[in-house]
């Protein structure tokens, strides 16, 4: 221990002592380096521009009871700049025990002051030949990767569970690493948990649990950070096919199963249209509820929220949503989150042309409605908020939270963009481009500049007047949305309006036709009918008719309560509660929470109250953003 604490006197006096050399503090020196070159990425303190490491060997054991991964990551470098005498990990409230280089030495090393949003810049003093090194350290119990679940918080309520969400920049608060989409890397991992429990991650996987509670992983393909993933609890494993399959808690595994039967269409499609699938496996995992988002596409192994499990596959365009990123966003890498529309909204494309493979045009078409319709909700609020800036594709993020970049634009806007080059061109054209950018860029990372530099030579080359026509430009760096859009034909949502308005002139109507419609159906019949509705004895009657208070499609659940708190229909109360206690997915926490927040002093005074009683099943980034939305402090 005096070792260490030497050793890290020792270097800080060095490092004083250098800037004071250069008139530059440690700090300036740190962002200067990120600054620089061709890869300027304001979310990572990593000098990866000179050295990047390209293998990561982890060892960590799980110790549930204090909530910590302990352990080691092990990193070797195979390009050394000579020149450069440190490496700049990113952590996250990391506790660093010691470093060693690969000649046995102890390392000086120096943690920097924490940032919220960035964490703290790990400097490691390394040797000319230096070219692997150890870390050993502990994580922070608050990790903002990490969502610990009691058994309490699980499906089956006997072992508890453990899973980890990297994107975007969360990985650095469980390994430290070069946190920024543009280095990829490849690993192994030895992960020891308690023999009950069963480990996955983002590499190839076990199907069935390993006696001594020791799991050995490879993946073999270079990925970025936030993409790798793990997740441990008691799972089970049940084959789809050959090559696919699902893992749950025993008692969800055949709900799950039965939800994916067109897994295996889904990937054919998604083959034909823009090539070979590079991962080996695709695998599902269903989390338990508390999971925050709807999906996250870690390589080989998609992590899904239970919420889709409606028993009528009509979310499963959620699956392949995320089977998509393993072309869009795992293959060709968004190069910093700046550029996140690139895997977001090629990956929205890409969703709706599977599930029109699999569903048919006009399913796809609510896909698009629908979307459509949230980007444009999206753009009032924005202007309201005085938040344009972040209308734009292409976003500049520095000194800001990444994740506000999570937005319908970088989902929608680029998807609408694509859709109308579509229907400009024609869709063998615009495949055919699509095909040759997964191709040429695969297991690279893309900069907004660089597409747009291979947009202009592979396609509007061919239509020289494509770009002003479209108007590209607006799209990509304007705020807003420009004038020229696409056209979305959609006839199930007609038949839904028209019903809706039988329905309004005569309240006996047979309600048959209901019984066919998908959950994209509902949504649109709620949002519909919101703009007629003057007082809330219709939502009774609606509520007499389909039940909608007790729906267990947490879509149409989140819609209804949201119309209905808006029109203080108290019926909704109770089952809400329920719902909010249950879910963790911030798709429906945050609609919910702000329209009961809003609506009245009493509600505002139940909204803080369930979240006060509910925070602890929510994971740290889902009650960051509802305390938010209260105004209340964690
Ligand atoms: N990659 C995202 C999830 C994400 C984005 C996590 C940014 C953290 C930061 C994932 O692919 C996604 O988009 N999920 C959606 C699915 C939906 C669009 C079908 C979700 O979670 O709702
Ligand atoms: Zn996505």
């Amino acid at each position: 221990m005096t070792n260490i604490i030497n050793a890290y006197k020792y270097f800080f006096a060095l490092l004083v002592l250098l800037s004071c050399i250069n008139c530059k503090s440690v700090d300036e020196q740190v962002s200067e380096i990120a600054q620089s070159g061709k890869h300027k990425d304001p979310h990572t303190y990593s000098n990866f521009n000179s050295i990047v490491l390209n293998h990561l060997d982890l060892d960590l054991s799980i110790d549930f009871e204090h909530k910590i991964l302990m352990g080691s990551a092990t990193w070797t470098t195979d390009k050394l700049d000579k020149k450069d005498d440190k490496i700049i990990l990113d952590t996250y409230k990391l506790n660093i025990d010691s470093i060693l280089l690969d000649n046995g030495k102890k390392a000086l090393y120096h943690l920097d002051k924490h940032d919220d949003i960035l964490g703290s810049a790990l400097t490691i003093k390394i040797e000319h030949n230096t070219n692997k090194f150890t870390v050993y350290y502990r994580t922070h119990p608050t990790a903002t990767a990490l969502q610990w679940l009691s058994a309490q918080q699980t499906f089956d309520k006997k072992h508890p569970f453990l899973y980890t969400q990297g994107e975007s920049i969360y990985t650095r608060s469980w390994i430290p690493c070069q946190d920024a989409p543009a280095v990829r890397f490849t690993y192994n991992a030895t992960i020891k948990t308690p023999r009950e429990l069963m480990a996955v991650m983002s590499a190839s996987n076990m199907q069935e649990k390993n006696k001594d509670g020791v799991y050995h992983f490879e993946m073999k393909q270079k990925i970025p950070a936030y993409l790798v993933a793990l997740a441990v609890g008691d799972l089970q494993f049940k084959p789809l096919t050959d090559k696919m399959g699902v893992y749950a808690e025993p008692s969800q595994i055949h709900k799950c199963v039965a939800e994916l039967a067109d897994l295996n269409t889904m990937m054919h499609a998604a083959e034909q249209l823009y090539g070979p699938y590079a991962w080996d496996r695709y695998d599902v995992l269903f989390l338990p509820s508390g999971f925050p988002f709807g999906g996250m596409e870690n390589p080989r192994l998609t992590f899904a929220t239970p919420t889709i499990l409606t028993g009528d596959k009509s979310l499963v365009n959620l699956i392949a949503h995320e089977l998509a990123h393993s072309w869009s966003g795992n293959l060709v890498t968004n190069a910093t989150w700046n550029d996140f529309w690139l895997n977001e909204s090629f990956t929205v494309y890409f969703e709706r042309r599977i599930m029109e493979a699999v569903e048919g045009k006009e399913f796809a078409a609510m896909l698009w409605d629908i979307g459509l319709q949230d980007l444009n909700n999206s753009l009032k609020k924005y202007k309201d908020n005085n938040q344009l800036p972040l209308t734009k594709l292409k976003l500049d993020l520095t000194n800001q939270d990444p994740d506000l970049g999570l937005t319908d634009f970088a989902y929608e806007k680029g998807a609408a963009m694509l859709l109308l080059i579509e229907q400009t061109i024609g869709r063998p054209a615009l495949d055919t481009f699509i095909q040759q950018y997964f191709e040429q860029k695969k297991f690279t990372s893309v900069f907004t500049d660089d597409f747009d530099k291979f947009i202009s030579k592979n396609l509007f080359n061919k239509y020289p007047d494509l770009r002003t026509q479209i108007k590209f430009d607006e799209w990509i760096y304007e705020e807003g949305l420009p004038s020229v859009s696409p056209v979305i034909d959609n006839i199930r949502f007609k038949e839904v309006e028209n019903f809706a308005n039988d329905l309004w002139i005569n309240n006996n109507i047979d309600a048959q036709a209901t019984k066919l419609w998908s959950t994209f159906e509902w949504l649109h019949f709620i949002r519909y009918i919101q703009q007629k509705i003057k007082d809330k004895s219709f939502l009774a009657t609606l509520d007499q008719k389909f039940n909608l208070s007790n729906t267990t499609n947490a879509e149409i659940a989140t819609q209804w309560y949201v119309l209905a708190i808006k029109m203080e229909y108290d019926n909704v109360l109770e089952p809400m509660k329920l719902f909010l206690k249950e879910t963790g997915r911030m798709k429906f926490l945050e609609p919910i929470y702000e329209a009961l927040y809003t609506q009245n002093s009493n509600y505002q005074k139940l909204s803080k109250e369930l979240f006060q009683q509910y925070k602890m099943n929510y994971h740290p980034l889902a009650q960051k953003s509802v305390a938010q939305i209260l105004n209340v402090s964690l």
